[in-house]
């Protein structure tokens, strides 16, 4: 890679600046000299993303760079511009307020060179929830629970900002080092001048895209996050997307009729199915709402803080996921305590003690069941 050429940094940095530079958005003093390129985290539709060592501090990020020839017109300059800017107000809005945990992954800083505009972001080491879905096939609803409830704690912090996100899918959910769910890539979001406000512009990816977003004059708004998180609950559990065909069309029109049906081969309990169905609810009105979604039945079972590092290649084993089943006679009053606290944070002890006992659980002869269930 690249720097910004050592002889004249603070001349090239100038003439080949694409923004101006605003609050919230400050150029960061560093550039790209000042960090060692590691590994290929992943490539998006326009941006590619690597590690890299902050060669003073020596700390750890991710850094996703958007090549400039892919900024030619304005529009796309704008769009970036505000995707940064909407990325560092909310990563900074979190930071402040007096959440214990944050499911957005942070936003540093950015810079750019002569080539291209550099976002550095938290490091998210165990890559996307896509990679994971395409390694494991699918997975066990004892891990679906515990990734969800991350993702509609990171969907609360958005609605608490007015952010909509609006491209919501496995390839844009990453994990940590600890497992930690983060919403990331903040290309499509935005922020509504107030709650009831509706956006008209269709975008999204297909497979997770809303009916309401296909009808332009329609409008949409929080409700399309939503829907994705049902997209996402079915792609975890069946290990394909609700309405995938080979025809972009025929998708649009499967989305429209919300027209899903369940594999036979692939065992998915009532309660699953049942909040998937609430979620993929075609008037936006009807769908279910984010604090309904954390009380709903399908997350009685129980489930753990975080999942287990051991998860990413091998399915959890079957005494793992009763390890979290409440021993209350009333589950329901358990659920209760539990959507209670992810108001702020995760689920307390038990959880941990119920994950030692599952890692020893957790044998090599689960090895070969690609298959998890
Ligand atoms: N903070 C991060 N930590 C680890 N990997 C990341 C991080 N951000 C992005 N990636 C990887 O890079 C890919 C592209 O990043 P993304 O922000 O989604 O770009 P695009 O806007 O092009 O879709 C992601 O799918 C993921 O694999
Ligand atoms: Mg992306």
């Amino acid at each position: 890679m690249q720097s910004s050429g050592k002889s004249s940094p603070r001349k090239e940095e100038k003439s080949s600046n694409i923004f101006s530079p605003q609050k919230n958005m400050k150029i960061c003093s560093k550039g790209l000299s000042s960090f060692k390129m590691g590994r290929l985290l992943g490539k998006g539709g326009y941006a590619k993303c690597y590690e890299v060592i902050d060669l003073t501090t020596k700390k750890l990020y991710a850094i996703k760079i958007v090549n400039k020839s892919k900024l030619v017109e304005e529009e796309s300059k704008r769009k970036l511009e505000t995707e940064i800017k909407l990325h560092k107000y909310v990563s900074s809005s979190i930071e402040d307020s007096d959440d214990k945990v944050s499911n957005i992954t942070k936003l540093y800083q950015y810079f750019e060179d002569a080539k291209n505009v550099y976002i550095l972001l938290e490091l998210c080491e165990n890559l996307s929830l896509d990679m994971l879905v395409k390694r494991r096939i699918r997975l066990r609803e004892v891990e679906v629970r515990c990734y969800l409830a991350q993702i509609i704690n990171g969907l609360k912090q958005l609605k608490r900002l007015n952010v909509i996100h609006r491209d919501l899918k496995l390839g844009n959910l990453f994990l940590t080092n600890k497992m930690e769910v983060k919403i990331g890539d903040f290309g499509l979001a935005v922020q509504l001048k107030n709650p009831t406000a509706k956006r008209k512009s269709v975008c999204g990816t297909p497979n997770y895209i809303a009916p309401e977003v296909l009808d332009e004059e329609r409008g949409h708004s929080f409700e399309v996050d939503i829907w994705a998180c049902g997209v996402i609950i079915y792609t975890l559990l069946v290990g394909r997307p609700p309405f995938e065909t080979r025809d972009l069309h025929e998708t649009y029109k499967k989305i429209q009729r919300a027209s899903y049906s369940f594999p036979k081969h692939v065992k998915i309990s009532d309660n699953a199915k049942d909040l998937i169905s609430k979620c993929l609810q075609i008037d936006p009105q009807k769908r279910i709402k984010l604090d309904k979604m954390i009380s709903h039945s399908f997350f009685l079972e129980g489930f753990p803080e975080l999942c287990p590092v051991t998860t990413l290649t091998i399915p959890p084993s079957i005494s793992y996921s009763e390890a979290f089943k409440p021993k209350s006679s009333s589950p329901r009053k358990t659920l209760l305590k539990t959507s209670a606290f992810y108001r702020n944070s995760y689920q307390p002890k038990p959880a941990k003690q119920a994950l030692a006992r599952s890692m020893k659980a957790t044998t090599h002869r689960n090895l070969p069941q690609r298959v998890g269930l």
